[in-house]
């Protein structure tokens, strides 16, 4: 298996309506995995981009929330038509998109 130039990962953490922390999911992480998916498979990049879900990564409430290693990169709020930029400018361009970084006071 090749080593991917970049991980990323996506998180699909799930609580319950109503829950203080809020989710990921809830912040509609479901639709961003799906676009991430779209971009890698049009583009062919299955070996150079690893796509993981995880759990909670911290920033609850500025999800969905996406961490991009080996940058240790995190992006927060992050919109479907973001992804496109994630990945251009980012995975492929190697320059982190700093209008959607979370603060540096949360990563
Ligand atoms: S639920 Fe996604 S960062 Fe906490």
């Amino acid at each position: 298996m090749p080593r991917p130039d970049k991980h990323v990962f996506v998180c699909t953490q799930n609580r319950p309506q109503g829950h203080p922390r809020g989710s990921c999911i809830n912040a509609g992480c479901a639709e961003i995995m799906n676009e991430f998916m779209s971009e890698i498979q049009n583009r062919n990049l299955f070996e150079k981009i690893g796509l993981t879900t995880t759990g909670c990564m911290g920033p609850c409430n500025m999800g969905p929330s996406v961490l991009v290693y080996p940058e240790s990169v995190m992006y927060g709020n992050v919109k479907k038509e973001d992804v496109k930029t994630i990945v251009e400018q980012h995975l492929l361009g190697g320059e982190p998109v700093a209008h959607l970084q979370m603060p540096a006071e949360v990563w």
